[in-house]
């Protein structure tokens, strides 16, 4: 019992590194927590309760809603509005970002941005889902309404990001800029406990995740790379092996455990990416450099893109640095216009 080290303990543990921290930083931490043990007690009952499938509604960028992306919504809101750290969130379910109006909230320092539920059309089918969070230090000064730009800024000024995950066993893993950690949520106790500690994803890997069916309308350098995974090569491990769950955090999570790369480029469909910068890219970017991996838009790093738009997309290119490099190469070698 005594080696059992839970993530509240943890994270008082590591305020110690941060000499001036006040402890709201770990609060905050703690209202994701609850929400996360929240929204896994409702999924684990996905199938016996009238909680599967769509709602009817849309989001605003015209994706239906799943009755989990909306119950995850507002459970995460209604936790870091509990605590008065958060002056405001904004969310892929939330057309524009919500400023919380209180004494106590317009005196918080932080703001958060999170895809309450990634991977929602997995939840049906009995596959992993996740949540996805970003936190920022607001711009706007202390003792106002969150504006605008306290959520528009460029992935480096990140002060945590992180993920759960709602899989065989449910996990937590974040970052404040001092490594990559990971909990397992232990449900007899209803605690994450430290299962993984400095994680790191190797430098080179054999895993490729892509959604291969959009193939026709990749560009030339993504389809090329795609054939160099293919391609008969023992002796540098090729050709790849293929995983696509369909579920950034799951594809993610393995790929940081094992090695590999996840791919959304642009397509004819979605020109700009499908995935959004501020609540998917920039907080698995965060992490991904943390364990010593790297994240790209294909020519630049996604944690240097400076956004214009709340739910802006970009190609995403994430996971083991050799393997980004690589990507990154065909893109140059083989432009669109050859
Ligand atoms: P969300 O459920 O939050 O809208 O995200 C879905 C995302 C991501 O999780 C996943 O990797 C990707 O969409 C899958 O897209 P395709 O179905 O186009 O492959
Ligand atoms: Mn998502
Ligand atoms: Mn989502």
């Amino acid at each position: 019992m005594s080696d059992i080290k839970t993530l509240g303990e943890f994270i008082v543990d590591k305020q110690h590194d941060f000499p001036h921290a006040s402890g709201e930083l770990s609060s905050l931490l703690g209202s994701i927590k609850l929400a996360a043990k929240i929204v896994n007690r409702e999924i684990n009952k996905a199938g016996l309760v009238d909680i599967t499938g769509a709602i009817g509604s849309e989001n605003v960028q015209g994706e239906q809603q799943q009755k989990l992306d909306v119950y995850a919504n507002e459970k995460f809101k209604a936790a870091l509005q509990a605590r008065d750290q958060v002056c405001g969130v904004a969310s892929e379910e939330e057309d524009e970002a919500v400023s919380f109006d209180s004494e106590h909230s317009r005196n918080a320092k932080y703001v958060v941005l999170m895809d309450p539920l990634d991977g929602s059309s997995n939840i049906d089918v009995n596959v992993s889902v996740g949540t996805i969070f970003s936190i920022y230090r607001r711009i706007s000064p202390v003792g106002t309404l969150a504006t605008e730009e306290d959520f528009l800024q460029p992935g480096h000024r990140q002060i945590a990001a992180g993920y759960i995950i709602y899989g065989s066993s449910t996990m937590l893993v974040y970052t404040t800029g001092n490594g990559v950690h990971g909990f397992t949520y232990d449900p007899s106790l209803g605690v994450f406990c430290l299962s993984h500690e400095n994680m790191t994803i190797p430098d080179d890997g054999r895993i490729y995740s892509i959604n291969e069916g959009n193939y026709i309308r990749f560009p030339n350098g993504v389809k090329r790379y795609i054939k160099y995974c293919q391609e008969n090569v023992p002796e540098d491990n090729r050709p790849y092996t293929s995983r696509y769950i369909g579920s950034l955090v799951s594809d993610f999570h393995r790929n940081l455990l094992k090695g590999g790369i996840y791919l959304y480029p642009s397509t004819a469909s979605h020109p700009k990416g499908k995935l959004r910068l501020l609540y998917e890219c920039n907080p698995m970017a965060f992490l991904i450099e943390q364990a010593g991996g790297k994240a790209s838009d294909g020519c630049q790093r996604i944690l240097d893109i400076e956004p214009s738009e709340l739910h802006q997309r970009v190609p995403f290119f994430v996971g083991s640095t050799s393997m980004v490099n690589k990507v990154e190469e065909f893109l140059e070698t083989y432009p669109d216009n050859d």
